[in-house]
């Protein structure tokens, strides 16, 4: 015995609206990452969602005053593990004088990029996304300071350059959230 058609259609139609409602309940992450993206085209769609998807399903985020804050919390743990990862690079013996002078550089503008990135997510939480944007273009200009400090010598080849550009993508994120709040 064949099911009949009909039957077959209303499954299918069920579970069609049953898939499509679950999906579109949490499409906040590839809404708001399309339009950064057309906002900003140095940010990277794919970059965006893994970023973000992630984290935002873990803490239930269903906003962007949510999606803000995951943003920067990403910077801010960033951050610390560049931090950590230059510390490990200094140690090494030998160090080519330019090389290291330049992730000292780094290392500084890192030490005061946590500092930065802490006052960002303050002022994101009490609502003030001017001061946040601020602190915020504070962070990425570092990273693009660190990156910049290995061109100056010919041959001269940044450690760093994948983790800076993560930290400046994440920067075009949450940069991007505090404008979508004027
Ligand atoms: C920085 O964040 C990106 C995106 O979340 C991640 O892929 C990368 O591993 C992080 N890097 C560090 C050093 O924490």
């Amino acid at each position: 015995m064949r099911p009949s058609l009909s039957c077959l259609l209303s499954i299918s139609f069920f579970f069609t609206l049953f898939f499509h409602g679950a999906k579109s309940t949490n499409n906040l992450v590839p809404k708001t990452c399309k339009q950064m993206v057309q906002g900003d085209p140095q940010l990277r769609y794919n970059f965006c969602i893994a970023a973000l998807e992630g984290p935002a399903s873990k803490n239930h985020v269903n906003d962007l005053q949510g999606l803000g804050l995951v943003a920067g919390n990403l910077i801010k743990a960033n951050a610390s593990g560049i931090f950590s990862h230059i510390e490990t690079l200094l140690k090494q013996k030998g160090l080519e004088p330019f090389y290291k002078g330049c992730l000292l550089d780094c290392q500084e503008l890192y030490s005061g990029a946590i500092d930065e990135v802490r006052s960002a997510i303050d002022a994101f939480n009490l609502k003030d996304y001017f001061s946040a944007n601020i602190r915020g273009s504070g962070v990425m200009d570092d990273s693009v300071t660190c990156e910049d400090g290995f061109k100056e010598k010919k041959g001269v080849v940044s450690p760093l350059t994948k983790m800076n550009d993560d930290m400046f993508q994440l920067c075009v994120i949450f940069l991007s959230i505090t404008n979508m709040f004027h």
